[in-house]
This record gives C-alpha cells, sequence and structure tokens, in this order.
C-alpha cells in the first residue's frame, strides 16, 4: 500500500510543533510494517531546522494561479536516514521562505503548496492507494482530486484527513477561489462554510474519513469546534480518534544526543539529579528546589496567558521554595511581561525562542512539566516528559486527559480541571508538597517513564483505517 503524507512540517527538516514530530515519525514507523510505503511531501523552505537536507530535483513545471504563472519543482531527499522518503515542493517567491507561517499571503501560500504537488503527482502519474492530509493546510486536497479536471488522473484516491488543531481552519474569503485550479462550480458547497471558504470544513467534507490526534478531543469537538460542531456532528460516522505516539528513537534519555547525562530507569535518580544541577546553574536557580517547566507557544489555548500570574503568585506563596523555568515564544505581551518577572525572582528563568536542545534539557532536568492548555488536541510535551522521568502537571482536557491519570486515581500525574490560576496553584501546591516525600516520587518517576507511547499501535491503526 503506497501512503503520502501531506503536510507544511516534518521533523528535522522544517518544526514548529507537535505536527511536525508526528508526520516525521508516523511513516517511519508505519513502513516498518509489511506491505506499507509511507512517503511525506512538504514544502521547500529556505532555513535548515536541525537537518541539513541534501536533495536531487525530480520534477520541474509550471501551475497557473489567477493570472500568475508558478514555477513548481519537486525535491527528493537523497539520505536514506529519515525512514521514509521526503519530497519537497518548491514555488520561488511563495513557498521557498524561512518559516512555514506567520505570512500575509499564506492563503496564496497553501493553495500554491496543494496545486504545486498534485501537478506533480499528475504529470508524474503517480497514483498513490492514500492521501493523508494533516491539518488545513492540506485540506483542499480531498475537494481538489475530485472537482478539479486538472487532477482528472487521481480522481477516485482514497483520502484521510487528520485534524491536529482545529482552532486553525484556514478561511478564505470567495474571492480566493478565482486563484484556485478550475474546478466545478456546482459542488461549490464542498468548500463553503457560512460564507467563506473553509479548508478545514472542505476536508472534513470530502475526505473518506478523518481523525482527531486523541479520542478525548474528538468527544470535545461535537460539543464545540469553533463553529464547526453541527458539521463534525454530521459527519461522524467517518469520524476516528487515534492518538499520538512518540518517536522513542528519536525520545530516548538512554541515547538523546542533545543531553549532558544520558539515563535509564537503573540511573534515573542520580543522572536526573546532575541534570537539574547543570540546568539550575545556568539559569541561576537553586537546584534544591522543585523545579517547574513548561515548554510551548505563547498562545491562549496553552493557557500561556495563565503563565505570569501562575509564576507571580507561586513564587509569593510558596515563600521562594520553588523554581520556574519557562522555554518558548509568541504573543509579545507576555514575553515582556515574563521578562519582568525573570528580572524580579531569582528563582524563575525564561527563555525566549525556539531551542530544540534546551527543551530536552529541561524535560530530563525538571521535577514536574506544567501545562495549562485550554485545548490540546494531543499534546507531545507530557508523554516526552513522562518518558524522561519527569511528572506532568496538566489540565484535564483533549489528548492530556487520554494520556495522563491523576495520582489521585492511580495514576503518576497530577490533573486540575479548570485551566485558572488558583487550579494551577493548587496543582503546584499538590506537586511540591509531594517532592519532599522522596519515596512517593521515586515511584512516580519510574511509572512514568514505565508507559508506553510508542508509535506501533497508533501506525497499525491508521493503517487498518486506510484498509478500511
Ligand atoms: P503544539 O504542536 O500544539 O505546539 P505539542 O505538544 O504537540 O504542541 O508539540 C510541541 C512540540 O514543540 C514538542 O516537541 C515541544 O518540545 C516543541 N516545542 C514547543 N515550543 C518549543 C520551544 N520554544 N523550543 C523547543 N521546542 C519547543
Ligand atoms: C497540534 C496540537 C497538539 C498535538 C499536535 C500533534 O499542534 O496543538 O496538541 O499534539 O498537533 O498532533
Amino acid at each position: 500500500m503506497n501512503i503520502y503524507h501531506l503536510s507544511t512540517e516534518c521533523y528535522p527538516v522544517a518544526k514548529v510543533g507537535g505536527l511536525a514530530d508526528v508526520v516525521g515519525a508516523l511513516p517511519k514507523y508505519q513502513n516498518k510494517i509489511k506491505g506499507i510505503s509511507a512517503k511525506v511531501v512538504m514544502p521547500f523552505y529556505n532555513k535548515p531546522f536541525v537537518f541539513d537536507h541534501d536533495f536531487e530535483i525530480v520534477f520541474d513545471g509550471w501551475i497557473h494561479q489567477g493570472g500568475n504563472m508558478l514555477q513548481v519543482q519537486v525535491l527528493k531527499e537523497k539520505t536514506d536516514v529519515l525512514g521514509f522518503e521526503l519530497y519537497m515542493v518548491r514555488i520561488p517567491g511563495l513557498l521557498d521562505r524561512d518559516n512555514p507561517y506567520g505570512y500575509q499571503d499564506e492563503s496564496f501560500q497553501f493553495l500554491a503548496f496543494q496545486h504545486g504537488l498534485l501537478h506533480w503527482m499528475t504529470a508524474m502519474q503517480i497514483r498513490p492507494d492514500v492521501l493523508h492530509c494533516h491539518d488545513y493546510h492540506t485540506g483542499l486536497v480531498p475537494f481538489m482530486i475530485e472537482n478539479c479536471p486538472e487532477f482528472g488522473f487521481l480522481k477516485g484516491v482514497k483520502t484521510i484527513a487528520t485534524i491536529h488543531n482545529g482552532e486553525y481552519q484556514g478561511w478564505m474569503s470567495w474571492g480566493m477561489a478565482n486563484y484556485f485550479p478550475a474546478f466545478d462550480q456546482y459542488k461549490w458547497g464542498l468548500l463553503d462554510w457560512n460564507g467563506m471558504i473553509n479548508p478545514l470544513a472542505s476536508m472534513i467534507k470530502c475526505a473518506h474519513a478523518f481523525t482527531t490526534v486523541s479520542e478525548g478531543y474528538l468527544q470535545e469537538l461535537f460539543e464545540s469546534f469553533k463553529g464547526l460542531e453541527t458539521l463534525v456532528r454530521d459527519e461522524h460516522y467517518k469520524a476516528h480518534g487515534i492518538i499520538n505516539g512518540i518517536d522513542t528513537e528519536v525520545w530516548n534519555p538512554a541515547t538523546d544526543p542533545m543531553l549532558d547525562f544520558n539515563f535509564t530507569k537503573k540511573d534515573v535518580f542520580k543522572k536526573k539529579k546532575m541534570s537539574k544541577e547543570k540546568l539550575c546553574k545556568e539559569y541561576g536557580l537553586n537546584p534544591d528546589l522543585p523545579l517547574f517547566g513548561f515548554i510551548g507557544r505563547f498562545a491562549t489555548e496553552k493557557g500561556a496567558d495563565l503563565l505570569p500570574d501562575t509564576v507571580w503568585r507561586s513564587i509569593q506563596q510558596n515563600y521562594g521554595g520553588l523554581n520556574i523555568i519557562i522555554l518558548g515564544s509568541g504573543n509579545t505581551y507576555l514575553e515582556d511581561r515574563l521578562s519582568e518577572l525573570s528580572y524580579s525572582f531569582s528563582n524563575f528563568a525564561l527563555d525566549l525562542g525556539y531551542k530544540e536542545y534546551l527543551s530536552h534539557k529541561i524535560y530530563a532536568s525538571a521535577d514536574f512539566l506544567l501545562m495549562p492548555s485550554r485545548v490540546e488536541p494531543c499534546g507531545l510535551n507530557q508523554m516526552y516528559a513522562m518518558r524522561y522521568g519527569t511528572i506532568p502537571v496538566v489540565s484535564y482536557t483533549g489528548g492530556l486527559r487520554d494520556t495522563v491519570k491523576d495520582i489521585s486515581t492511580g495514576g503518576a500525574g497530577i490533573n486540575f480541571t479548570y485551566p485558572g490560576v488558583d487550579d494551577i496553584l493548587h496543582a503546584i501546591n499538590r506537586a511540591v508538597s509531594m517532592y519532599y516525600k522522596k519515596d512517593i516520587m521515586q515511584g512516580l518517576i519510574k511509572a512514568n517513564m514505565s508507559f508506553d507511547f510508542a508509535w506501533e499501535k497508533s501506525a497499525e491503526k491508521y493503517i487498518a483505517l486506510y484498509n478500511q
């Protein structure tokens, strides 16, 4: 079975968040299953992430976007270290950018990516068994292969759509339709939601099946989904919740090259202590106090707006009895407020920016990882933390509620139901009191390291879905 994953991110080539981790791992694990060939198609960006690719040009052509002629090249990654074949669509002037997101003309950018990749497949007569689209950036593909005569060769190819984050839907005005490849105008309703073109809605309508990255998140979408709840309820028979795994080859504390001290369950207490001491020294923190970490985008869905008050009040109320380290970036107001706090409190450290190596060090060194998310379709951070012997302190939402159980119900983490500062502080206080009970802490560290979040099971679930 031939599967092509379509995505704007893929670790280790380009990463903004968890989408990259999933698309960089799922095909690798699918390829370990007999009879499966999974490949990835992504845009070509200018700036290498942690992997400097070496490629050859396998296709050169042109597409029309409205009145504009765009050159489309497809580059194939030459090394075979990724565990899957990787194709990158280069469209000079539109896709060859430093970052995947954040541009005014994103609608044109993602439209061109989808148009370009389908043009390449059609021209080269590549007909996959399954096109697996990830998030709204590739959400128009199921519509296009059925309704654009230009891609007639691909008509009937099965499509699966995975919703990693329903907060972003890619709304655009109907004026953008002029830049689409010509399509059967009678079918316009398959693109429309409330008078706008909505790629995420179109992907749910047109794909043969759609998935969310956890069962908990799927249940939440039936209740509330930024205006799409009636759509998912109507299309519920196509919906499947499949929890993400983690790449246990990349995220392995015993071999992770980004750690200062590698460890297994056997020497975890000693090595985690050494890691924590080193990190605390670098950031001027006190290694004898419990260390809480937060890693992520400063976005409301992550509860990042709750961080400044959480830092301020937890440090005040605990009379200096804990450390907090935050790694992330995003909302500039929050960046400024947190920066001010980091100047005021010696036991609060802030590192602004995206730093892959530092994230690994924090997962390995912290005692607790804080995730006050309001919306968390799956969340990978908590699983990385657990694998690295760090106790997750998380809100009870989406994938967090599927992966982290509270110690009071036999789990090895801490849950709080409402992502508000008072509830977070209560959870932090529970964590701090636990920190000083050595036996309990050690038991929890080992329990967390023993959870199995490997990709194999979920990779099989996707294959079963393709087979259906
Ligand atoms: P999301 O994709 O919504 O941001 P996930 O929990 O699925 O959330 O994945 C986030 C991924 O991005 C994890 O691999 C996490 O370690 C990483 N990450 C997030 N912010 C940063 C940062 N500032 N520096 C390094 N890694 C980060
Ligand atoms: C999105 C979600 C996150 C999920 C990731 C990978 O970015 O916000 O919860 O883990 O996709 O599926």
